[in-house]
């Protein structure tokens, strides 16, 4: 349509940056990507440059407004979702990030967490903030970077430093430093948020030694943020209306928005929520608590699994053992490979996430022999993402009681079609996959667009017609339960290795 309007996402995430332009019908327009260079500067650190993030950014942006012939004044809002956690630290007043960005995966700051762990902090951190200690959240990489960075502890006491997460990063960046803020979904993640009182918390932040001058404001995720000031939108100012953690934008563009409907996001890693409604519950057996999204003055909660390794195992079949050579090859690989073997591979690189939380844990591979091969290899990896889905599921239905009668499946790796029949096989569950697997960037795009009534309210969103592909379970539930136990022992002998 000649005169119609787009919502622009940026979807920041761990290993790439896209944008991409939405129309009215939940459809993609153009869309371009560029990839983040990771650096690893010591065995478990990664990190990633700033304005390297900052500066693929703008030309995402200044390609697919190119590519797609849309003049700047046709984007009528924009929308941010980002990899979460990770986290940056700057000067205000030079805007010069301090040292590079420390990623969610990075373990630098597994000491500074014992330490808190050990100090007796874990049930007042969990009920402040419904997360469990550990260096995967901002907090500790914020005390890192004060605590090693010369003079940053200084600077930060004279009100000169400002800290983000990759949302607010950009949004400042994008607004010219002229907005320092972020939303909920991802305060919810820095482990000094209080989810109950919606407020940074003091005691937290004294715990940790952290001034408060150096923290976002904090909104709900669909909310007028700004304009743009900058650059390539040839003075075109737009507004910034949608931010959220990459995880909880997913969930809202799956609309998995009544409590009990469950999400699986297969990307770096794999991303398991469960909305429980506007009431938050604290888990007793390793899931987080965290904000699901803030809109229209309400706050919904989610449980979430978050699983470390998913689509990066699958990588390493492709990078480090050259298996494949793309990483599609994988399903048919899989599917061809000898059906019966009871090869297990445990691909905990950088530990076990929920529900195990070990970070010393690292990665196995169990029941070789004599016939095993590179398809069998491949196979096992896959399955590895059913099995630590599987054991994430299994703890949310305990605790909440909710059955989880279709799983809502997206991110790059749910289009493998061997893993998605396994995991419909192996939790005995149909599983669902959104038409598109970009469901971050529209629920990011949804948020934006529903601040700025491009979408006049959630009804019109849910009533966007979407044709899913369904994977039914065919296993028994004695072949899915062996299968299963198969998969425990082998989670259990590494976590013994570890020790
Ligand atoms: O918590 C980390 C998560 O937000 C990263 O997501 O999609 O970049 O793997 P992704």
């Amino acid at each position: 349509m000649k005169n119609e309007q787009y919502i622009l996402a940026i979807d920041e995430g761990t290993t790439s940056v896209r944008a991409i332009l939405f129309n009215h019908a939940g459809q993609i327009v153009g869309q371009a990507q560029r990839l983040i260079q990771q650096s690893f500067p010591h065995p478990g650190w990664v990190e990633q440059d700033p304005l390297e993030i900052w500066n693929n950014t703008e030309t995402v942006i200044s390609e697919v407004l190119f590519q797609t012939e849309t003049p700047p004044y046709k984007v009528r809002a924009i929308g941010i979702s980002n990899q979460r956690e990770t986290t940056v630290v700057w000067n205000r007043k030079t805007g010069q990030p301090i040292h590079n960005a420390i990623v969610w995966q990075s373990k630098q700051t597994n000491e500074l967490a014992q330490r808190l762990k050990d100090a007796g902090n874990q049930d007042l951190i969990q009920q402040k903030t419904g997360l469990l200690i550990d260096s995967y959240f901002s907090a500790t990489k914020i005390q890192w970077l004060l605590d090693e960075v010369p003079k940053a502890r200084q600077q930060a006491e004279a009100g000169d430093l400002l800290f983000g997460t990759i949302d607010t990063w950009l949004l400042w960046k994008l607004t010219n430093g002229h907005v320092h803020a972020t939303d909920m979904t991802n305060a919810s993640r820095t482990m000094l948020y209080n989810i109950h009182t919606l407020e940074w918390d003091q005691d937290l932040l004294k715990l940790l030694n952290i001034p408060s001058s150096m923290l976002p404001t904090v909104h709900e995720s669909s909310h007028f943020y700004g304009y743009t000031q900058e650059f390539t939108l040839m003075g075109v100012q737009i507004p910034i209306t949608g931010i959220a953690g990459d995880q909880q934008a997913s969930l809202f563009g799956e609309l998995a928005l009544e409590p009990g409907m469950t999400k699986n996001t297969y990307g770096t890693g794999a991303f398991i929520m469960m909305n429980l409604g506007q009431t938050p519950r604290l888990s007793e057996h390793g899931l987080l608590t965290t904000i699901a999204y803030g809109l229209d003055g309400q706050v919904s909660y989610a449980f979430e699994g978050s699983v470390f390794t998913a689509g990066a195992a699958v990588n390493w079949l492709k990078d480090q053992l050259k298996l494949v050579q793309d990483v599609t090859e994988t399903a048919e690989q899989a599917q061809t490979a000898a059906p019966n073997d009871q090869l297990y591979v445990v691909p905990a690189f950088n530990g076990l996430g929920a529900p195990y939380w070990n970070q010393a844990a690292r990665g196995a591979i169990f029941g070789i022999t004599q016939q095993t091969d590179d398809k069998q290899l491949i196979k096992a990896t896959l399955e590895s993402l059913a099995f630590q889905t599987r054991d994430v599921l299994e703890t949310m239905t305990k605790e909440t009681g909710l059955p989880v009668k279709s799983l809502m499946v997206d991110g790059g790796v749910s289009k493998n079609e061997y893993l998605m029949q396994f995991q419909a096989d192996i939790l005995g569950t149909e599983i669902t996959r959104a038409p598109l697997t970009e469901t971050t960037a529209l629920g990011v795009a949804y948020l934006a667009g529903l601040q700025v009534k491009y979408w006049p309210d959630l009804a019109t969103i849910k009533e966007i017609t979407r044709t899913t592909h369904r994977y039914q379970p065919h296993f028994s539930v004695t072949q899915r339960d062996a299968r299963y136990a198969g998969w425990q022992r082998a989670v259990q002998a590494t976590q013994l290795f570890a020790e």
